[in-house]
């Protein structure tokens, strides 16, 4: 759908759905606590994220909650020891939880693996031996270029462990975008698979890392570390490849906890930024922990016998957060997923939930939609009795796919949490809470000890109805910390249109009732089936090819993505336009950035419109595509 016919939809919904009587009674965050959260949260803020804290066990406590004496660079818990991993697995060996399951993992063909907590501790313990035999230490910068598997978690917590730096990322990137990301990161070892199963076929992920290595900006790589996941030939190039097998065979079950400082970095996560390169965004030990432990507990309502499904990818922030911190954190058990969510076929996702019987089912709409299409009787064929809260994040919730899935997946008793929140917001912002009553469409209010609003460009309110930007009005836990090697980007993209504020990046509205509305990105970033990707990084992708001399990108609706990117290109002189070149443009593209950043259209033209200064006008572009007005035009050259 795109912009306006998304909001037109929203505009004209107006169902509401109240919580069970069940949920009411039953929820960890009762209405009665809600109510005392959010005064809570309003006369003592930081008291409330001080009790937030107190839930996890800390080496030393803080002598100060939030330092905000250099804005936007806050500080949380400073003087605080701590170690995620502590608080992930650690703690939870002398505890109840020693035996329960951590992960159960599926691979596409059907095989399982799955580890106890005592499992996947001593998993994690050899692993971060071997990392720290490979002169890996605090700081050092760990590239994880996986699918997921459990060894993917094994090696976050395993580099967290020992105070290195985790970066993630997506096994569904190009060569050139990894190769990029470890420049930026400077990472010393890489870990990867040999290849892994997607839509019944092997995709060989040791070949793409090393494409990546192969240019000079990756010569920081010492190590590459070798999952064998996948039946083929890896070209191990000795001494730099090691297979993780071979690594680990020796190595001691036990192994020491970094102690850290709270606002010690944990992890980069790069996501696409309106301008130039991916955004390596910072995230620390300390504020993360809490941020992801107390909002999963209260939006998810994690009790002790959960099996909570998160289809997100470990290499996008969703997967980080709620696929592998938080629910370690909460000490739940989670189902991970390799493969395609079609493969073999349609009710590939409900016959997970059937058989390891889910709980709580976080996904996407995107997804949803991709279901939809095949019809209620896939999940009807499934007993998905097990289910009994439901979860979405990523782009806006069209009422049509949200109604689907509480109907046909949640029995029309499965509240959904529609949760807004970003990479930089580390953990959920808008969210419902079990007890919230639903209007499909809205993320609903802000979570306690969350301030937010939507401000016109002067920066006032906006009255119900209006759209505008979204910010956050005061830092919170799990925020990041800057973006890595760029602190100047860091001020300017967030921290500078409204002094004192966040901005997000996002247009919303809220209604009559402070219901919020998310209506999608107001920079130049597209969300694309709920991956950001800039239009500045499509951009320069295409003028990568020969043929194209100026390129500019706006997305365009989608019936299941939500967005997709439209192209129109000028062409060097010679260049022959046609279908032949349309078509290899898109696999130029796709070999550029990797299956994420879909081209629905290419559309030639003779020149783009631009301003005097010379800037691409995409507005205008975008407004002949949906027919809606450009808006302000004076700035245009003749
Ligand atoms: C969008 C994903 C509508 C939004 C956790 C945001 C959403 C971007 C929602 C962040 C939602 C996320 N409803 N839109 N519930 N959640 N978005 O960094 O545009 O991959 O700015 O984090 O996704 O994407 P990111």
């Amino acid at each position: 759908m795109d912009q306006s016919g998304t909001l037109d939809a929203l505009l004209q919904e107006e169902r509401v759905f109240r919580p069970l009587p069940r949920v009411l009674a039953e929820a960890n965050v009762t209405p009665q606590r809600l109510a005392e959260d959010m005064a809570r949260a309003q006369e003592d803020y930081l008291g409330y994220w001080e009790d937030a804290a107190e839930e996890l066990d800390w080496f030393k406590k803080w002598t100060r909650v939030l330092d905000d004496s250099n804005p936007p660079f806050y500080k949380w818990f400073t003087g605080a020891k701590c170690n995620i991993v502590f608080n992930a697995l650690d703690r939870h060996i002398t505890s109840p939880n020693k035996n329960k399951l951590a992960l159960i993992w599926e691979g596409e063909a059907g095989d399982t693996r799955k580890l106890s907590y005592y499992e996947l501790y001593r998993e994690v313990n050899r692993f971060a031996n071997a990392l720290r035999a490979q002169g890996v230490g605090r700081g050092d910068r760990v590239v994880l270029y996986m699918p997921p598997l459990p060894e993917t978690v094994i090696a976050m917590l395993a580099t967290a462990k020992i105070g290195a730096v985790h970066s993630v990322v997506f096994g569904g990137f190009s060569a050139k975008a990894l190769r990029e990301r470890i420049a930026d990161a400077q990472a010393r070892l890489v870990v990867t698979a040999d290849g892994f199963y997607r839509n019944g076929r092997v995709v060989n992920l040791k070949a793409i890392v090393d494409e990546a290595l192969a240019g000079r900006e990756a010569a920081c790589v010492e190590t590459v570390v070798v999952v064998h996941r996948a039946t083929m030939q890896a070209d191990m190039t000795e001494p730099r490849d090691v297979w993780y097998a071979d690594l680990v065979r020796h190595e001691k079950p036990e192994s020491p906890t970094e102690v850290m400082e709270a606002e010690d970095t944990l992890f980069l996560l790069y996501t696409s930024g309106a301008t130039g390169t991916p955004k390596g965004v910072v995230h620390t030990h300390g504020g993360y922990m809490v941020g992801v432990h107390h909002t999963i507990r209260n939006v998810f309502d994690i009790k002790p016998t959960d099996i909570f499904y998160c289809t997100a990818d470990p290499g996008w922030i969703t997967g980080h957060s709620y696929a592998v911190y938080a629910p370690l954190l909460a000490g739940t058990t989670m189902v991970m997923y390799e493969g395609h969510p079609l493969y073999p076929q349609a009710d590939r996702v409900w016959s997970i939930v059937e058989r390891h019987g889910a709980t709580i089912l976080y996904t996407t709409p995107t997804l949803i939609r991709m279901l939809m299409r095949f019809g209620k009787e896939y999940p009807r064929k499934r007993d998905l009795s097990t289910l009994r809260l439901l979860g979405s994040v990523g782009e806006p919730f069209n009422p049509e796919a949200w109604v689907w899935l509480f109907k046909h997946v949640g029995r029309s008793e499965c509240p959904i949490m529609d949760t807004w929140w970003q990479t930089e917001t580390g953990m959920f912002m808008i969210s419902p809470l079990p007890v919230t009553l639903l209007k499909p469409g809205s993320v609903t209010k802000p979570l306690p000890g969350i301030e937010a609003d939507v401000l016109d460009e002067a920066g006032n309110p906006v009255p119900p109805g209006k759209g505008g930007q979204l910010v956050i009005k005061k830092p919170w836990p799990a925020m990041f910390r800057n973006l890595y090697n760029a602190p100047e980007r860091y001020v300017e993209t967030y921290w500078t249109k409204y002094p004192g504020m966040y901005l997000a990046g996002d247009v919303a509205r809220k209604d009559e009732d402070g219901y919020f509305w998310i209506q999608g990105r107001s920079d130049d970033v597209l969300v694309i089936a709920g991956h950001r990707i800039g239009t500045a990084e499509l951009e320069s992708a295409f003028l990568a090819h020969k043929a194209v001399a100026e390129a500019a990108v706006i997305p365009v609706k989608d019936k299941i993505r939500g967005e997709v990117a439209k192209a129109f290109v000028v062409l060097n002189e010679g260049a022959e336009e046609g279908p032949e070149l349309v078509k290899e443009l898109k696999e130029h593209i796709r070999r550029e950035l990797g299956p994420v950043a879909v081209v629905k259209a290419v559309e030639f033209r003779r020149e783009l419109p631009k301003t005097r200064s010379g800037k691409i006008l995409r507005r205008i572009l975008k407004a002949e595509e949906t027919g809606e007005a450009a808006g302000d035009v004076s700035t245009l050259e003749d």
